[in-house]
C-alpha cells in the first residue's frame, strides 16, 4: 500500500514585506531583486509564532481532507527550527490541533517536503499508518541576517500541509544527502560549557552561484530519471511544481526540458523562498485555484541545504 494526497492547506504570516520596503535598510532596489530572482514580496512574522502558522496550515488540510485530527496516525514537521528547540514543532502543532498520534520533526532544509513523503511512503507500506499529517513550516526570517542584502531578499515565511491517505502514490521518488558544509550554512550557538569554546552561532550564510548550477542539473537530472523509471516522459507531466528558491532557476529547469510555461506553476513572486514550505504552499494554491485534475501528473522538486535534493513524481487521485 502507498499513499495519495487526501486534502491540502497553508498559512502565511499577515506582514507583507515589499522590494522597496528592504531598501529603506538595505542597499537594494526592487529592479535587482526581481530581475535576479522574479521575487516582489514575501511574508515575515510578527505577533504570530511558528506554531499558529503551521497549525493553521495543519487544520486547513484536515478540512479539505475531511478527516478529523483524532484519526492521525503520525505527523511529521519538516522545518529548518520550530519555535522552541523542544518541544518539538509537531509536538506543539499535535496540541494545536487536537491529535493524539506520534509527532515527529524533519530537518532536510528545503528537501523537507519531499523527504516526509518518502517517509510517509514506508509507514504505509509497513501498513503503519492510514492517515497521516505532513506540515512543512518555515520562520526564515529569523534565519537570516538583515544587514545581508544577498539572503535577506530571497525568504519568507510560510506553512504548507498535507493530509495523507491510501492510495497509489508515489510512482518515483529520489531522495539525495551530500554533505557540503560551505554553500549553505547556520551554526547554532554552543552552551556555555567550561570545556568548549564559546561560539555565539552565524545566521544562514551562502554561495548563490554555487546553489544554483547545482539546482539546476540536479531538476534536470531527476525529472529524466524518475519519468524512466515510472515509464513515462517529461512531456506527459502536466505540471512541475519545483522549489520556489528563484524565478531564473525554474526558468532555466524549463528551459533545459524545452516544456511551456503553463506547466511550471509560480508563485515566489509574492512568498520568496519558503524553504520546505514551498512546495506544499504552492501545491495547496494550485488545489484551490481548481487546477488539479484526477489523473493528472505531477512532479515535485526540491533541493536545499545539505546539499539535499528530493524529487517525486505522482498522479493526482483526489
Ligand atoms: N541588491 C543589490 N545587489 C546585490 C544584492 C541585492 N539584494 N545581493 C547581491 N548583490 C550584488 C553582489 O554584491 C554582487 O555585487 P559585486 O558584483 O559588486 O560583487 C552582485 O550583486 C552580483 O551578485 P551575485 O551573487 O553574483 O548575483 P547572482 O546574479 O548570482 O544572483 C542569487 C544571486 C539571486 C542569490 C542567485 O545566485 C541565486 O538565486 N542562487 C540560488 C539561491 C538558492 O536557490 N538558494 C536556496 C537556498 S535554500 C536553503 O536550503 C536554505
Amino acid at each position: 500500500m502507498a499513499f495519495s494526497i487526501l486534502g491540502t492547506g497553508s498559512a502565511v504570516p499577515s506582514k507583507v514585506v515589499t522590494n522597496s520596503e528592504l531598501s529603506i535598510f538595505l542597499e537594494t532596489d526592487d529592479e535587482w531583486i526581481s530581475s535576479r530572482t522574479g521575487i516582489s514580496e514575501r511574508r515575515v512574522l510578527t505577533s504570530e509564532s511558528l506554531t499558529d502558522l503551521a497549525a493553521k496550515a495543519a487544520e486547513r488540510a484536515l478540512e479539505s481532507a475531511n478527516i478529523a485530527a483524532s484519526e492521525l496516525d503520525f505527523i511529521l514537521c519538516p522545518t529548518l527550527r520550530g519555535d522552541q528547540l523542544f518541544p518539538s514543532l509537531s509536538s506543539r502543532v499535535s496540541g494545536r490541533i487536537g491529535a493524539s498520534c506520534p509527532a515527529l520533526d524533519i530537518n532536510a532544509a528545503c528537501s523537507g517536503f519531499v523527504f516526509a513523503l518518502d517517509v510517509a511512503r514506508a509507514y504505509f507500506a509497513a501498513g503503519q499508518a492510514r492517515r497521516m499529517l505532513i506540515v512543512c513550516a518555515e520562520a526564515m526570517s529569523r534565519l537570516t541576517d538583515w544587514t545581508d542584502r544577498s539572503t535577506t531578499v530571497l525568504f519568507g515565511d510560510a506553512a504548507g500541509a498535507v493530509v495523507l491517505g491510501p492510495g497509489e502514490g508515489p510512482l518515483a521518488l529520489r531522495l539525495t544527502t551530500s554533505c557540503n558544509e560551505e554553500w549553505l550554512v547556520s551554526d547554532v550557538p554552543s552552551g556555555n560549557s567550561p570545556f568548549a569554546p564559546y561560539s555565539p552561532g552565524t545566521f544562514l550564510r551562502m554561495n548563490g552561484r554555487e546553489v544554483f548550477k547545482f539546482a539546476v542539473s540536479a531538476i534536470d537530472k531527476d525529472v529524466r530519471l524518475l519519468c524512466e523509471q515510472a515509464g513515462t516522459s517529461p512531456e506527459d507531466v502536466d505540471y512541475y511544481l519545483l522549489h520556489q528558491a528563484n524565478l531564473r532557476i525554474i526558468e532555466a529547469a524549463r528551459s533545459r526540458l524545452a516544456l511551456p510555461p503553463e506547466r511550471f506553476p509560480t508563485n515566489i513572486q509574492h512568498y520568496g523562498n519558503t524553504s520546505s514550505a514551498s512546495i506544499p504552499l504552492l501545491l495547496d494554491e494550485q488545489v484551490r485555484a481548481g487546477n488539479m485534475q484526477k489523473g493528472q501528473l505531477l512532479f515535485l522538486s526540491a533541493f536545499g541545504a545539505g546539499l539535499s535534493t528530493g524529487s517525486c513524481l505522482l498522479r493526482w487521485e483526489a
